[in-house]
Order: structure tokens, then C-alpha cells, then sequence
């Protein structure tokens, strides 16, 4: 019986251990784009996770700002984004497993434009289509 359990912790190890590499996904793998539409002054960005904290950037017009991740095992993976522009802001959910239909080919790609937040999934040609605005 300990044995079964051990050998069942390991296997669980394995497979946590296994969905957080990128490259060798054993669940979907993703790539999220937030790209920079915007003039100058540079878009400020903060995305994370549960897990990983992407840290504090700044980009500029046209900068495609991206990360690929493996989806959890327990399919609850979420991923938001805070961004700040002159005197706006806005706070969204880049990736949810539950909405992982939307970024088909594992691509979710977003523009960040003065007049709100697009988003298209799969791979170009897009039709992107307006999500989020920006609050005051
Ligand atoms: C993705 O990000 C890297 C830097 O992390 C960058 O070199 C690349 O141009 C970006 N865009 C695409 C489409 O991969």
C-alpha cells in the first residue's frame, strides 16, 4: 500500500513537473501575444498567474510582447494582464482554460489600440474584434 502511494506521488511529480515545461507539453500548449498599437508614450504591462509572475515591462509601438505556457493538468489555468497608457488602464484575463476554445492553433493574439483592447484567435489572417476598454 505505501508503495502504491509513493509510486502514485511520483507519477502525480511527473506530471505537474511535465505540464510546466513548455517544451514537452503533455496538455495544450499556448502562446499569448499582446501587442503595442499604441504612439509614444510606451504601454506599461503586468501579466501573471497563479504560478508565475511575469514581471513589470514597458514596450513600444508595434512590440509583440509573448509567452508560451503549458495549460495545467487540471485545466484551471488563468492568466491576466494589467496595462496602463497615459492616463488610462485596464485589468483582463489574457488566457482562462475555460475560454481556451477562443485562441485556437494555441495562439491568442491581442492589439492594444488607443480606443480598447482586440483580440483574435489562431494564427494570421485575423479578424480581430474589439474586447475591453479602457477605464479612466
Ligand atoms: C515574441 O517575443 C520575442 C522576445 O521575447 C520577440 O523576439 C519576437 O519578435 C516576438 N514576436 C513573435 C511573433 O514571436
Amino acid at each position: 500500500m505505501k508503495n502504491l502511494i509513493n509510486f502514485l506521488t511520483l507519477l502525480a511529480c511527473v506530471f505537474l513537473t511535465m505540464s510546466r515545461t513548455t517544451t514537452g507539453c503533455i496538455t495544450p500548449k499556448f502562446t499569448i501575444h499582446v501587442v503595442n498599437k499604441l504612439p509614444s508614450p510606451q504601454l506599461k504591462l503586468h501579466c501573471a498567474s497563479k504560478n508565475d509572475d511575469l514581471g513589470y515591462k514597458t514596450t513600444s509601438e508595434n512590440y509583440d510582447y509573448n509567452w508560451t505556457f503549458c495549460e495545467s493538468f487540471w485545466s484551471n489555468t488563468l492568466f491576466f494582464c494589467s496595462l496602463a497608457w497615459k492616463n488610462n488602464h485596464v485589468k483582463f484575463d489574457v488566457f482562462t482554460s475555460k475560454k481556451s476554445d477562443d485562441c485556437f492553433d494555441g495562439t491568442c493574439y491581442y492589439e492594444i489600440w488607443d480606443d480598447g483592447i482586440y483580440f483574435a484567435g489562431g494564427d494570421a489572417p485575423r479578424i480581430l474584434q474589439k474586447k475591453y476598454d479602457w477605464q479612466q
